[in-house]
């Protein structure tokens, strides 16, 4: 049983194989007790912490231990009463009230996974054991239910959460802040981490020690990132990347969201994640209700990579799904960088040809193929073929490309809408716009209101349309500018900050429609690379177009940063022409093509100008990533060695049968006369033996993982992959 409720005690206790969490009713307040290694009991809350208060405190809590709600350890605290922290939970009533005071009222108990609806999130498999606690909480003044509901994955060790505030008075009444997840901890020897980064830099690891005060990372651009990931955690000072209490959380949700920790005057911190409060106003009229996404809650006990694992293992098998989730996707070529938009169906054709020669499997026309565009100022809307370039139509084209043993893919940016475009003359009114003010283009181009319902049955039709009548395997679905001046035109003024949450709700509805009216077409998103990185966009698409900076040392960071919550199988990851593109740097096919392969592989370059010598390393990288990508994308990740920590960078997969190890090394600070880096190996059987396949030497798992193996450091911008096989 993997949630267990103590009616004597009114204590609530969820269970994976490894992790408990706690609460408790006391006084009607959800009050929480417990996150952390698996345990049986935890004692009442009055008798847990030794602080009652302070002066200032109003005390709701008579005779209680805490006397104030201030300093009770709480689980969704709402605004307006006593607990004057950053609540979980802030409304303005009819009567310009803004106080919600919540009182528990019941509990019911699933024995399945509930999901937050219009939202994407975690589900169960059959062969998981998925539970639900619903919590029901009340303000009877307001007539306010809020329902909290936890979900306990018990084998994986993962927990979730995601909130539904439902108005039950004959009022609407205005939801100013919803968090998703909120939790106090007992102290602040944390360090708060988080991933930042900017276009072409994404997702770069950063870990700071919690300061009292309110600590935030967040998005306020419409879309989930590319200034930060829906993710944060909670780190023990002490904690490495193998030792030490790690808490997690990463939201299942792209648009403006919210994650921080609120450390207050007692030195304890409030953990806390959802919808960002900032510009944001929901207006929830009587019988109405509205969701919080889901967090996805991944407690470690054994350090940083541990609950990196918990994380690739939930959104791998459990947020991503569809035909291509387990199988091996498509090695492909994009002609972005190739040819950008200057082709031609002959290009193309060429392209093609070289890449059968080396094995791809499929060629992805990018940007450029409609209307009339041929640089980046016109025709988003226009999703009809230019038959100037591409004379035999997508058709034509598909078939030809198909008939050299390629598949055929196709980007889109569908959210967008050029003001230069036929689109745009007959809907100008189709844009996110407020009157009055500029339509500031950024790319040249504006975004479609996706709050609207017209909007999203357009892309849906043109998506339809273009995807049954060609031969398309595959889509990028592109979004290259976030938001500004972000009104509707259709919405009244009270429900202009609604905007960006209704667009999300556009934008998964439209996606769900279509991925599951094409389940056999293979969906990569894309935000001008990873601007829009996200559990949420991986719940439609199994992968995402992780940055447009490809050069290979850039994506050490890139793809290292991402790895700490989204698995390998979700970043796309492409070999490129040197000197690279977007920052001028040199680097051999070999770290081009190693640092790619653990990611969802392909090339961005015109293989039809390859030399002899890069299209046989690339036939040879290929044979590799048929062979071990399943290694890459459905095993075990363990980080060795971070680049961020100024190290030659090593990773570790081990796969799902634990049968085989690869050990991917990279160096890009080669130094002479320095000791080679020992790298200790994780996850093996200690009494099994490994034979290395390069060299037929057989090593025992003990040896492996306590002596380790050597990685050389002095030759720059080497790298190596090393695989060693259970025997
Ligand atoms: C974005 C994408 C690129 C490419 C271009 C096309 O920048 O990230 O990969 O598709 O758009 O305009």
């Amino acid at each position: 049983m993997a949630i267990i409720v103590n009616e004597q005690t009114n204590q609530f206790y969820l269970h994976t194989k490894n992790t408990s969490y706690a609460f408790e009713v006391a006084h009607g307040l959800l009050a929480h007790s417990y996150w952390g290694k698996r345990v049986n009991e935890v004692p009442p809350i009055a008798e847990l912490y030794p602080l009652t208060g302070d002066n200032l405190d109003a005390v709701d809590l008579p005779g209680f231990k805490p006397h104030s709600s201030d300093v009770l350890m709480q689980e969704f605290p709402t605004y307006g009463s006593c607990d004057l922290r950053t609540p979980a939970f802030h409304a303005v009533y009819k009567d310009g009230s803004p106080i919600t005071k919540l009182s528990y009222k019941g509990y019911k108990v699933y024995n399945e996974k509930l999901r937050p609806e219009g939202l994407p999130s975690t589900y169960a498999n059959e062969d998981d054991t998925a539970e639900t606690l619903e919590i029901e909480l009340f303000d009877e003044l307001k007539g306010v239910t809020v329902y909290l509901y936890y979900c306990v994955f018990e084998e994986k060790d993962i927990m979730t959460r995601f909130v539904k505030v439902v108005n039950n008075s004959a009022d609407r009444f205005t939801v100013k802040s919803l968090m998703s997840f909120c939790a106090d901890f007992p102290h602040m020897n944390y360090d708060m981490m988080n991933q930042h980064g900017a276009w072409a830099r994404e997702a770069h690891i950063e870990r700071k020690p919690l300061f009292v005060g309110m600590q935030e990372v967040d998005s306020k651009r419409g879309a989930s990132g590319p200034n930060h990931t829906p993710f944060v955690a909670l780190a023990e000072r002490e904690a490495t990347e193998t030792a030490g209490d790690v808490f997690g959380l990463c939201l299942v949700y792209s648009g403006n969201w919210f994650g921080g920790a609120d450390v207050d005057r007692h030195f304890r911190p409030r953990l806390m994640m959802g919808l960002n409060p900032f510009n944001f106003e929901w207006q929830l009229e009587a019988g109405e209700s509205l969701y919080a996404p889901e967090v996805i809650m991944s407690y470690s006990s054994e350090g940083i990579g541990l609950m990196t694992r918990q994380f690739h293992n939930i959104i791998r098998k459990n947020v991503c799904r569809g035909k291509f989730r387990d199988t091996e996707r498509y090695v492909l070529i994009n002609n972005w960088e190739a040819t950008y938009m200057n082709f031609n169906e002959e290009k193309l054709l060429a392209i093609a040809d070289a890449a059968a020669e080396l094995g791809v499997d499929m060629l992805v026309l990018d940007d450029g193929w409609f209307g009339k565009r041929n640089a980046d100022n016109c025709s988003l809307g226009d999703w009809y073929v230019n038959t100037e370039k591409l004379p035999s139509g997508l058709k034509g084209l598909g078939e030809k490309i198909n008939a050299k043993g390629l598949k055929f893919g196709l980007w889109f940016e569908p959210e967008m809408i050029s003001p230069d475009s036929d689109l745009y003359r007959a809907h100008p009114d189709w844009c996110l716009h407020t009157e009055g003010r500029p339509r500031t283009v950024s790319r040249h181009q504006l975004t479609l209101d996706l709050t609207r319902q017209d909007v999203c049955d357009y892309i849906v039709e043109f998506l339809s349309k273009t995807l049954s009548e060609n031969p398309i395997a595959y889509v990028k679905w592109d979004m290259n500018r976030h938001f500004s001046e972000a009104g509707s035109a259709l919405l009244a003024a009270d429900n202009q900050r609604e905007v960006a949450h209704r667009y999300m709700l556009g934008l998964y509805s439209v996606l769900e429609r279509v991925t599951t009216a094409f389940p056999d077409v293979l969906f990569e998103g894309c935000s001008s690379g990873g601007g829009r990185f996200d559990a949420g966009m991986l719940h439609y698409m199994p992968q995402t177009w992780s940055s447009d900076d490809s050069d290979a040392v850039e994506r050490l960071y890139i793809q290292e940063g991402l790895g700490l919550v989204y698995p390998f199988c979700t970043m796309g990851a492409h070999i490129s022409a040197i000197p690279n593109h977007q920052i001028g740097r040199n680097t051999p096919i070999k770290l081009r093509g190693q640092v790619a392969l653990p990611g969802q592989f392909g090339f961005e370059l015109d293989l039809s100008k390859m030399s002899d010598e890069d299209k046989a390393a690339s036939k040879e990288l290929i044979k590799t990533y048929k062979e071990y990508g399943e290694v890459f994308h459905r095993g075990d990740f363990y980080k060795l060695a971070s680049i961020f920590k100024g190290q030659n960078s090593a990773w570790e997969f081990v796969s799902e049968d634990k049968n085989t190890v690869i050990v991917m090394t990279y160096n890009i600070q080669g130094k002479i006369a320095v000791p080679s880096k020992v790298l200790k190996l994780q996850g093996l059987d200690a009494k099994a033996r490994y034979e290395e396949v390069a060299t037929g030497k057989i090593y025992g798992g003990d040896t492996l993982m306590n002596l380790g193996i050597f990685q050389n450091c002095d030759r720059d911008q080497t790298s190596d992959m090393r695989v060693f096989k259970k025997i």
